[in-house]
């Protein structure tokens, strides 16, 4: 089946800074990464604790850093890259049509 869901528009991603936005089932917080031209998708929460990835992370090649505690992720596969982060970032599959930024909500 067609699972592919609209997220957000890639001309209305911030310039240089990690996007967001929901994820169409409601159920979590989505954080939008733009490297090299490619979009990656994952939930927008640290797996360490609270912090909002696109509030607090930094985006470093095809990794994104969390400034509360400088946990890594690796934003193509949500592994947890360096501690105190351990668990994978829930991430999605992403197709872009256009302008338009879907994703696989499995
Ligand atoms: Fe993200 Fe601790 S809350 S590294």
């Amino acid at each position: 089946a067609d699972e592919w869901k609209f997220i957000a528009k890639v001309s209305e991603l911030p310039k240089g800074d990690i996007g967001t936005a929901k994820h169409p089932g409601g159920r979590l917080d989505l954080a939008i990464y733009q490297v090299d031209g490619e979009i990656y998708v994952t939930s927008d929460r640290c797996t360490h604790g609270a912090a909002s990835l696109s509030d607090e992370g930094e985006l470093d090649g095809y990794q994104v850093e969390c400034a509360w505690h400088n946990g890594r992720f690796d934003v193509r596969t949500g592994q947890a890259l360096t501690m105190p982060c351990r668990a994978p970032l829930p991430y999605f599959d992403v197709k872009v049509v256009g302008d338009d930024i879907y994703i696989n909500p499995r």
